[in-house]
């Protein structure tokens, strides 16, 4: 096919927007692809929603690869199922009434909406069952940014399967996993298959997919020697060994009068701030105070921190804590709180200083097990000190956008909404689920973050808006007609630019659309019957006959 330019909807800008970082929020604007109607909300133009359309229906032929059956949800859902599933506390979630009152919500995922339609799953004999569709879903981000990278309304390939047992959603689980290794791979978006933390999915066990990228929100942490990758909500990493002060028999009180930082507690003592312990108080939804303990160099992972509690956590008002604890912060430790404890494993073995809860005091010699009965967990995020915990290695850190999400749900919604079957042991029990997400907009973030350069977008061929770019210069018209009409006969997509503008400006303007070849058609051409056909990508320039076209770059 052949789009003419002067006739699409493509308002290119010179400059980027005023608030825009990330390389792909600037080019995808820049280049017409994208705008923005309001915070986190994006309209597709013509040229951006084609390639969210090749992403799209690359994402299908993957899913149909496997098995999934693609059908379509409504955005609008009964508040009533979330309140059957217990997800209804989540802040994300966007709330509304209808005109009779009854309550609703624009779905953050679509897990309660599949297990509703699952119920009529009755037999083991109909499973697996791999369900699909293309969605829109609403978020209520706090902080929206990047262009495409987080928003608020976005479109989302979610498949949700069925299963007998565990053994059954390994495998669906596993095929998942190699459909989104070849999804990214045809989408030329480089991403690493790592283990994530699955939040307010629930779930035993999942795995984010990351494509590296400078202006994405998740970290790869990886072991120089390949054989270790998380994502940094879950690394557990080995910490650097502290040196710990001579054991004492029991804690001993000692004055640290103005000290508020582990720094100054450190130094105060002469010691090595790896031998002090942080606590780090926090409340509930119903108000009750926890405390988590981690040692006093190590820095909190907020995600593990709602992991190891089971329920997501606030900070606690100095009110709160002075309740508490009977002290304010700075001084807070574990002796004599009353409430539920989780230090990290870093603790597990070996005495630390830690606030007396005494204003203007610490304790020296403060045993996990002797002195408090905590629970153990992993809390701490992994620093650049840090090895690897299979080998030992040195680690290595990459920021990412998290392209892609699959959680085992288990019968974390089967069992709630009442979706069971008939097994083939005559007994009745709740169907074993997976479900499975990737954001279209944020595969277009990551492939533009990938690949560009200063001036503009390289798409890989497979998602770009059109194959070739066709320039026409003043009086080579016929001839870039007949170039673009060689071209779709070979059975590209040809965006032909036959607007009224200066040369310089539509070379300017193929740059930043970046279609893989760009092929120009000026004065001399009339001469010699030859185009100039440009690699975006490499910047090979080759003249070639316009007959010759179609077979040289099919
Ligand atoms: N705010 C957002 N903006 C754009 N894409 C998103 C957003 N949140 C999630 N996605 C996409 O949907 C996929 C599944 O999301 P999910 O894991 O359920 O959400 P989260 O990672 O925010 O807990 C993500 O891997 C990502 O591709
Ligand atoms: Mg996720
Ligand atoms: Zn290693």
């Amino acid at each position: 096919m052949i789009a003419k330019a002067s006739q699409l909807f493509l308002p290119t800008l010179r400059e980027p927007p005023a608030d825009a970082e990330a390389a792909s929020h600037q080019l995808l604007v820049r280049g017409g692809f994208i705008r923005q109607v309001g915070a986190g909300l994006w309209s597709f133009l013509p040229l951006g929603w084609r390639v969210h359309q090749k992403v799209e229906q690359i994402i299908r032929e993957e899913i149909d690869a496997i098995g999934g059956q693609e059908m379509l949800m409504p955005v609008l859902t009964p508040f009533e199922l979330w309140k059957q599933t217990g997800r209804d506390y989540i802040d994300e979630i966007f709330r509304l009434k209808d005109r009779k009152g009854a309550d609703y919500v624009l779905p953050l995922t679509h897990e309660e909406t599949a297990t509703f339609h699952a119920r009529e799953l009755q037999s083991y004999r109909q499973l697996p069952t791999l369900l699909y569709h293309f969605s829109i879903k609403e978020r209520d981000a706090p902080r929206p940014r990047g262009g495409l990278i987080r928003v608020r309304e976005f479109v989302m390939k979610d498949s949700y399967s069925f299963d007998r047992d565990e053994p059954g959603l390994d495998a669906q689980f596993e095929a998942h996993q190699r459909a989104y290794a070849r999804i990214f791979e045809r989408c030329g978006v480089k991403a690493y298959d790592v283990e994530a933390e699955p939040g307010m999915m629930g779930g035993s066990e999942s795995r984010d997919f990351l494509a590296p990228a400078e202006a994405g929100e998740n970290v790869i942490v990886f072991c120089e020697n390949g054989d270790f990758a998380a994502d940094i909500e879950v690394a557990r990493t080995i910490p650097r060994a502290a040196t710990l002060p001579d054991a004492l028999g029991a804690p001993e009180e000692v004055a640290t009068p103005g000290v508020t930082t582990i720094d100054g507690l450190a130094e105060l003592l002469g010691i090595d701030p790896g031998a002090t312990s942080k606590a780090m108080p926090h409340v509930t939804q119903d108000g009750t105070m926890v405390l988590a303990l981690i040692r006093g160099d190590d820095r909190l992972e907020e995600a593990k921190l709602a992991a190891a509690f089971g329920e997501p956590l606030w900070p606690p008002t100095d009110e709160q804590i002075k309740e508490a604890f009977g002290a304010a912060g700075g001084s807070l430790g574990p002796i004599g709180f009353s409430g539920r404890i989780v230090a990290d494993f870093a603790l597990q073995k070996g005495q630390y200083v830690a606030g007396a809860n005494r204003d203007g005091f610490h304790l020296r010699g403060v045993e996990a097990g002797r002195d408090y009965e905590p629970e153990f967990a992993d809390l701490r995020e992994s620093a650049a000190t840090d090895t690897c915990p299979m080998c030992g290695g040195t680690l290595r850190f990459e920021s990412s956008i998290e392209v892609g999400h699959i959680f085992k749900l288990g019968t974390k919604y089967s069992e709630p909404l009442g979706a069971r079957f008939l097994d083939e042991d005559g007994r009745e029990k709740a169907l074993v689920m997976g479900s499975y997400g990737i954001g279209l907009g944020r595969v277009m973030a990551a492939a533009v973050e990938q690949s560009h350069d200063e001036n503009g977008i390289v798409w890989p061929r497979s998602i770009a808006p059109y194959d070739a770019h066709v320039v026409v210069l003043a009086g080579a018209e016929e001839i870039a007609q007949q170039a673009a009409e060689t071209l779709s006969a070979a059975g590209l997509d040809v965006l032909l630019d036959d607007r009224d503008q200066r040369a310089g400006e539509k070379f300017a303007d193929a740059d930043l659309i970046g279609c893989p070849i760009r092929v120009t058609a000026g004065k001399k051409s009339l001469e010699d019957g030859k185009v100039d056909v440009r690699d975006r990508a490499s910047g090979d320039e080759k003249r070639l006959d316009v007959a010759d076209l179609g077979k040289e770059v099919a």
